[in-house]
């Protein structure tokens, strides 16, 4: 493995919405993974797939000790940010992080945006089939939450990834 960063470009890393929903110009993309961090449905959506009297729930990740999370990387200008933050303005924040580009096999240095539990949206665990039936009555602006998850697993698929928290959510609100 080898380290490359560029100044004037940032790589931002998506496990989310980020991986299929592209409304952003990018200069490189590539399938990557992130060590030590794992999707949880554990943050609540006022903006995007519910509303602030009936939130959605949405993916933030958990720290994991030897957990790899699977995404899309995209190395975008600064400016980019300003959508991104505003996008994202529901409760995450950026945290730095070291990205594994698949392809070649390089780390880089880049962001991902989080949800941490002391935001004001978040919401936090509970039974998954309290989480499908949350999703499941659940819609915003973005659409309804049920699809921000069937988008959501159909992604990691063709990505390649197991993720038994999303494909578990998946079967229940398809079942
Ligand atoms: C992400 O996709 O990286 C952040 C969470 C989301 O917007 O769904």
């Amino acid at each position: 493995m080898t380290r490359a960063a560029r100044s004037d470009t940032t790589w931002v890393f998506g496990y989310g919405s980020l991986i299929y929903k592209v409304d952003f110009p990018y200069q490189q993309k590539a399938t990557a993974s992130i060590s030590g961090w794992e999707r949880r449905f554990w943050q609540g959506s006022h903006d995007h797939r519910g509303t602030p009297c009936a939130p959605g729930r949405v993916v933030t990740l958990i720290p994991s000790p030897g957990a790899t999370c699977r995404g899309v990387a995209y190395l975008v200008e600064q400016e980019v940010f300003e959508h991104l933050d505003h996008r994202e303005k529901n409760g995450y924040e950026r945290y730095s992080v070291t990205i594994c580009l698949d392809e070649k096999e390089v780390e880089v240095d880049g962001l991902i945006y989080v949800a941490t539990e002391d935001n004001h949206a978040y919401l936090g665990p509970a039974h998954l089939e309290e989480v499908a039936s949350h999703i499941s009555r659940s819609h915003g602006p973005s659409g309804s939450n049920t699809d921000y998850v069937l988008q959501l697993a159909r992604a990691l698929r063709k990505l390649g990834d197991h993720d038994p928290h999303v494909y578990a959510l998946e079967a229940l609100l398809t079942q």
